[in-house]
């Protein structure tokens, strides 16, 4: 027993609290497997990043100033806090009975969802810890906050079904990759907005279907898209502050980002056929609709966006995720053979990654507020 023991992550007002709360939690359990799947770095797995901490604290606010002290308001607010954690909305859940195929991509994907929750709050707690300027450390104790909670309420679903990731060692011995500052932007200001769209889609279809929901973790969908909303909205205000991130060569990195982060998600979601199934969505419909409100929300900051709608388009991630598919059953097997047809698998899929990235992307005008309201 600890200080934190009987206390909840989503009760943290500070990143260091929940995490401290969740490592109490983590002592009594021993299962191995989930951690294990968490430090997995491959190209669809999430990732752990650091970056030029001391670029990042230099960022000088005062050109969004109004916007900035309105967002930072409200994530002070806290309307989330208390909220990720179970109450009488959590039905009971019969893993044994579950389908085995459906119980293995859905651990799956809590998973991945709880490693990239937890990605994000490492990184935001290093920038608060390492910097000085009082409006960014600000900001990323707030976004880290959040984070923890999120990834703390998914290590409670998973322990139900005996699992949990082991936060404290993957902070300690997963791998980090550097990414510069501008990557950072990028990466993470997009990873927030689909991750909004992604959770407000399937609670709404969830919302008008609610006997596909064969898990409680969906009902707490819409504060958590919410947070992820105002976490994107502060790396478009930070992307604000200096126009030559979102303009000349630097569009080029942006198309590069927008097609890798749809094509990822893509590639990802279609390696879980049955979890869809029973929710009741079509991977192929359910990419399209995460894609078109992620293009719409982007424009707040984004000179071009996807052409989602061109003839390629779908048809190249068919291709790219059939490479993909191909190189994982490649990899299952051994010998000459086996390598050639994981060379062939690779160029298949480079090729296809190469053909999305160069469909003509549309441009837009940027408005001059980036600030947006969750809508959808
Ligand atoms: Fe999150
Ligand atoms: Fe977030």
């Amino acid at each position: 027993m600890n200080a934190y023991s009987g206390k909840h992550t989503a009760d943290a007002t500070t990143v260091e609290e929940g995490l401290a709360i969740a490592e109490a939690q983590d002592a009594q359990y021993t299962d191995e497997m989930a951690t294990e799947t968490a430090m997995a770095n491959t190209l669809l797995t999430p990732r752990f990043y650091t970056t030029d901490f001391d670029e990042l604290d230099a960022i000088d606010v005062s050109s969004v100033r109004e916007d900035w002290d309105k967002l930072i308001a409200q994530m002070v607010s806290d309307p989330n806090k208390g909220h990720f954690k179970k109450n009488d909305d959590w039905d009971q859940i019969d893993w044994d009975g579950m389908e085995p195929q459906l119980k293995k991509e859905f651990i799956d994907f809590l998973i991945s969802s709880c490693t990239a929750e937890f990605s994000g709050c490492v990184l935001y707690k290093e920038m608060k810890r390492r910097g000085n300027n009082d409006d960014i450390t600000q900001l990323f104790q707030l976004m880290a906050r959040d984070e923890a909670r999120h990834a703390g309420f998914i290590n409670d679903a998973l322990r139900e079904a005996g699992l949990r990731v082991n936060l404290g060692f993957l902070t300690q011995k997963k791998k980090y990759t550097y990414f510069r500052p501008k990557f950072i932007y990028y990466a993470t200001y997009l990873s927030e907005k689909i991750g909004y769209a992604r959770y407000i889609t399937i609670f709404r279809h969830l919302q008008a279907n609610p006997e596909h929901r064969f898990h409680p973790i969906f009902k707490w969908f819409e504060e958590w898209c919410n947070d992820e909303f105002s976490h994107g909205e502060a790396f478009a205000l930070l992307m604000k502050t200096d126009p030559k991130l979102t303009s000349g060569r630097n569009v080029l990195w942006i198309k590069f980002f927008l097609t890798a982060v749809y094509a990822t998600m893509y590639v990802r979601d279609h390696q879980r056929p049955a979890f869809h199934e029973a929710l009741g969505v079509d991977p192929d419909w359910y990419a399209h609709e995460v894609f078109t409100k992620t293009s719409t929300l982007s424009k707040q900051i984004f000179p071009i966006t996807l052409d989602i709608e061109h003839p390629r388009w779908q048809s190249g991630l068919v291709k790219l995720q059939k490479a993909n598919a191909d190189l994982a059953a490649a990899k299952e097997q051994s010998g000459p053979l086996a390598m050639l047809r994981r060379a062939s698998a690779s160029t298949r899929a480079a090729l296809a990654f190469a053909g999305l990235y160069l469909i003509p992307a549309k441009k837009h005008v940027v408005p001059a507020s980036t600030r947006l309201e969750p809508a959808y």
